[in-house]
Order: C-alpha cells, then structure tokens, then sequence
C-alpha cells in the first residue's frame, strides 16, 4: 500500500488539564481506551489505544519541583488488537490478556510509582500485577526543564501496548529555562516519530509469525519490528506550516525498534540545545542526529529568510543499526512548509549558554559493574537477547547503594546497537571503546583493540538512555538516588525488552 507524503497537517497533542490543583498538589486523571483514528486521510481510520482519547496522549506540563498525582486508569477492552505471545515472560495464559501499567521515562521518581513492569492493572483495578502497589502516582518533579515521556510498560506486552498507541509527552519545566527566551509557544512543538505498518483495511499491522514459526503456537515476539511508513504525533509522513523564524523541536524516537539519523534536505545546521535529562550547556550545531528508541534531542531549527520553501526531514539509519541495510531505512520523516507570514519579530534567541553540566568524576565510583549484552537461542530455536546472560526472573545483581557512585561498563557482544535505559536516574556516557568479541567469547576477558572513543557531542548532557554499540564496551557513571526500592534497567528495543533483556534493579539504603 502506497501512502502519498505530506498531506496531513502534524496534529500536535492537547495539553493535559489538571482534574484540581491545590497549594500542595497537582491531580490528573488519565484514561486509557480504545477508539479509531486517522492516521492518513488515504487510509481508513485505525483503531489505536490511546490516553484521554489520543493517540500520542496528551502531553502532560509540569514545573520543576511541583507535587503531581496521577491516577492513570485503564478502561480498554478485555481483548487486545494486537497479536499476544504466550510464550514471553509475564504473557503466559495465567495473566489477564490486557494489562496496562505507566512509566514516565526519564522521571526520578519513587519506587512505587514508577510502572514497575509487574504492578500492571486492568480495567477498574480488578486484576493487579505481584508488584502493584497503588492506585495513584506520585511524581515529585525535582528536576531541572526536561522532556520525558510516558508510555505503557506492562510485562511481556510493552511492545504491543506501545505500538497500539500508548504514549505521551511528559514536560517539566523552569525558572532557568524561561529565561533563556527559547522559542516558545505556538514555536515549540514536541515530535514523537515512530514506525507503523497497515492492513488495507487501515489496522495496524503486527508480524503474528515469528521467523522460524512453532508448531501449533501462533506467537507475534520477533527479534525486531520494523514498519513501512514513518508517523510523527500520530500521521503518516505529516507536513507543518511554519513561518521564517526560529522553531524548538523535542524530537522523541518513540519507535519499537527503528533507529534514526534525522537529517534535512537543506543541509542546514540543527541546533541541539537538550539530551534526554534536560538542556545541555552549550548548543551544537550539528547536521545529522542519531536517535535510538527512547532517545531524545531537543532542538531549534531557523527557517528565517526561508520563505516559500519545503524543507523535508529525511533519515538514513540502516535497520537494524548500524550495520542493517540502508534500503530498509524509509527515508523521509515529515515536511516544513515555510509557508506562513510571519506574525511578529522573531525576538527568540539560540542561547550561547544555556545550563552547567558539572561531569561526574570518575574517582567518585565506588563500583564498576561489568555487564554483557548477550544473543541467545530459547527453547523453541528462536533467538533472544539478555543482559548480563541472565533473564528477567533470575535473582536481583545490580543493587547500588543510595547515594553512591558507580560506572557501568556494557560490553556488547551482539551485532547490533542497543539502547539500554536505566530508570530512575541520569547518567553521563564517558566514552566506547572497541574491543575483541571473540576473544572475550573464548577467555572471558576484555581485549580492547582501539582507544576510548569519547562521547558524541550530542550526548555532551544528562542522559537516561545509551547506544550500546556491538564490538565496544560503553561505559556510563550514574550517581544513585533520591529514592532506594525496586527499579528496572533494559534494552529499549521493546521486542528485546519484551523478552528477557531487561532487569530488575534495587537501590538499598
Ligand atoms: Cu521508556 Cu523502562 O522505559
Ligand atoms: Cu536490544
């Protein structure tokens, strides 16, 4: 099915409206339903899952250091829309077909609200995961201007909760940044792109076959998922209408596998103000971007002088990354049409400063772990990644104390890039360093065949999720805390992080 480019306009998300706000605290309401959409005027509409009836949900604004509670609710359907395999963890045919439980990724947040994979719910908390523990979230937002989002988590389904529409903008925002005079308003604009293939009917389309099939068992976990055509907010290969000025971009790869190196057809100059864990302190100017799922860049692009021209937002990333094919890439994201006219002087600025990033230092680390990102054969002949060669239910080895420091060396020993989020905290990425797999496969020990490569200056800021490159160990320095309680860390990849390459995590007091 051949879908034109660029004749949709981007929709961009609602703000969510508090239900009540107090001089404490700040209450949402969040529902989760089913409903049909449009997400191409060429396509029938989709029935997609989405929060508050929008698919991506609405996104949530916060201010640095404001007391939120969510109750985030979920009134979908007894039957999912998407292909289940009951073979992954947390799937089996003992649990409700449909569970739902929310992370706001990137949040530091307690324990009990996190969206822990296992304190799942389904329609009127009537079935609850092992861990559930309330009904109601608490965010205490003490951080710094931020873009995080959210997005279902729920054990052994993420992928299909996540693809069938389940997520959202989540912004904190402050003093600091206001004063930076960054384009804001109608000239800031959150992008969540992500990858979707369709049905000719217009449904979402969700591989129920795995590549070596299993006798008898129709099972949807594939090692990686990539779609067709390229949606940002939600439509297929958008177009927006901009006026000759200074717009903010929060680029957000909200994909299931797909990799992008977003680039534009101008070859123009993107400047990245933001990481993942806030603004950075100095922009760069850059031509190509690199976005690994879950990973964000907050940008500015100036289409001053610009009038009357189409700019296209291309990708090059090879699927899979990095050393996939580059055919497979689909290579256009959306449209800018500096079409508009310029309603007022562009008074905004590129800040030449923006926030201090004070590095971790490295002698501060009271630990540095070693762990091995892993390629593995299950039972039915199909392949699966772990961390550390362990699964998800093996007992807990990664449990830093409050407070303390410590580096994580991910040595990767598969053939592709993961990108590995831990929760709860912001990490720095020191550098990569390549090194002999089969060595290390033979003797167990680390050969390095290359000198330390520092990080990408686009990862020159606080981070919470990494690209893991193959043949190089990454290493990144965290500092753990406020809160101590049960956490995960895992690959972002949601068909890895679906099946087995995640961990349970605890800080201790
Ligand atoms: Cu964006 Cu554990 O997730
Ligand atoms: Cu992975």
């Amino acid at each position: 099915m051949i879908l034109s480019k660029f004749v949709d306009e981007l929709p961009i998300p609602p703000i969510l409206k508090p239900r009540w706000k107090d001089k404490v605290h700040t209450y949402y309401e969040v529902n989760m339903t089913e409903f049909k959409q449009s997400l191409h005027s060429e396509l029938n509409e989709t029935t997609v899952w989405g929060y508050e009836g929008n698919y991506p949900g609405p996104t949530i604004e916060v201010e640095s250091g404001e007391k939120v509670l969510i109750k985030w609710i979920n009134n979908l359907p007894e039957n999912h829309i998407l292909p289940i395999d009951y073979t992954v963890h947390g799937a089996h045919v003992d649990v409700p077909e449909v569970r739902t439980v929310v992370h706001v990724h990137g949040a530091s947040v307690e324990s009990e609200s996190d969206g822990y994979p296992e304190a799942w719910f389904t329609k009127g908390f009537k079935q609850v995961g092992p861990f559930f523990k309330k009904e109601v979230y608490q965010y205490d937002n003490n951080q710094q201007s931020v873009t995080q989002w959210y997005h279902d988590h729920a054990l052994g389904i993420t992928r299909l909760n996540v693809y069938a529409g389940l997520a959202g903008f989540y912004l904190i925002r402050d003093k600091q940044e206001r004063l930076l005079n960054l384009p804001c308003g109608d000239y800031e604009i959150p992008l969540m792109i992500q990858d979707r293939s369709f049905h000719k009917n217009g449904a979402l389309y969700y591989p129920n076959q795995p590549d070596k099939p299993i006798k008898g068992l129709e099972t949807s976990i594939v090692p990686e998922f990539f779609g067709e055509t390229i949606l940002v907010n939600g439509k297929v290969w958008p177009h927006l209408d901009v006026e000759p000025r200074k717009y903010r971009f929060r680029i957000l790869n909200g994909s299931n596998t797909r990799f992008y190196r977003i680039k534009l057809d101008s070859e123009q100059l993107i400047y990245q103000i933001g990481t993942d864990s806030g603004l950075m302190e100095y922009p760069i100017g850059i031509k190509k971007i690199t976005l690994a799922p879950a990973e964000r860049a907050d940008v500015i692009i100036d289409f001053s002088n610009l009038e009357g021209k189409n700019i296209i937002m291309k990708n090059d990333a090879p699927a899979p990354f990095p050393d996939g094919d580059p055919a497979n890439a689909v290579g256009i994201v959306m449209e800018f049409r500096i079409s508009l006219p310029l309603t007022s002087i562009d008074t905004s600025v590129i800040p030449a400063y923006m926030v201090p990033f004070p590095k971790i230092n490295e002698q501060l680390a009271s630990k540095i772990r070693y762990l091995t990102l892993n390629d593995n054969m299950d039972k039915y002949g199909r392949e699966f990644m772990l961390l550390d060669n362990k699964q998800w239910d093996a007992p807990i080895t990664e449990n830093p104390k409050l407070g303390s420091t410590e580096v994580w060396c991910l040595i990767n020993l598969t053939t592709d890039t993961h990108p590995i989020h831990v929760h709860l905290i912001d990490f720095q990425v020191i550098d990569r360093r390549p090194f002999d797999v089969d060595k290390y496969n033979k003797e167990g020990v680390i050969h390095y065949n290359g000198p330390a490569i520092p990080s990408e200056p686009q990862e020159q800021g606080g981070k919470d999720t990494v690209r893991a490159n193959p043949q190089q160990v990454t290493r990144i320095i965290m500092n753990f805390g406020p809160y101590t309680g049960r956490y995960v860390w895992h690959c972002h990849i949601l068909e890895h992080e679906d099946y087995e390459m995640m961990r349970p995590y605890i800080v201790i007091p």
